[in-house]
């Protein structure tokens, strides 16, 4: 290959592993962002990963200031009530065993309903 040929393709390749790297860093950013502590299922509690998810997903329309359904989700025994009668994770899920949550809105994301579908496989723990 003559010299200024390859000079060429390392030119290509080094724009290429930069490009990559820009995209790579802007998708990292953009997740920590939406997902403070990342996608990860480890160490998972009620306080710090559950009680967000729903209050910013679910408290306009079952908190003790709005209660549609006859459903509020705040508290630990209230979130409980609807962990053991299957309605919280079926809702989310939208596996058509109880009525699709949040209502009117776009499925929560894959995301979150790991985590919350983590939570209840680790026995749902009040921590
Ligand atoms: C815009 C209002 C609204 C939002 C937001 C909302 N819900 Fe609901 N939810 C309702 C209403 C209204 C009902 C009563 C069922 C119906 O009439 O559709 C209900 C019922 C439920 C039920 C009982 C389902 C059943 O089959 O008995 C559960 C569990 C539930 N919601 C969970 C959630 C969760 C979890 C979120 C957040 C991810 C959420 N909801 C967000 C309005 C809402």
């Amino acid at each position: 290959m003559p010299e200024r040929q390859i000079i060429k393709s390392m030119k290509r390749l080094a724009l290429i592993i930069f490009i990559s790297l820009f995209i790579a860093s802007c998708y990292y950013d953009v997740e920590e962002e939406l997902y403070p502590n990342g996608c990860g299922t480890g160490s998972i509690t009620f306080t710090s990963t559950i009680v967000p998810v729903l209050k910013n997903n679910c408290y306009d329309c079952h908190s003790s200031s709005n209660v549609q359904g006859g459903v509020i989700l705040e508290g630990y025994a209230n979130v409980k009530t609807y962990v053991s009668n299957g309605k919280l994770l079926s809702s989310i899920k939208h596996d058509g065993n109880s009525f699709a949550m949040p209502q009117g809105e776009p499925k929560l994301s894959d995301c979150l309903i790991n985590k919350i579908e983590t939570w209840i496989n680790n026995g749902a723990p009040n921590n």
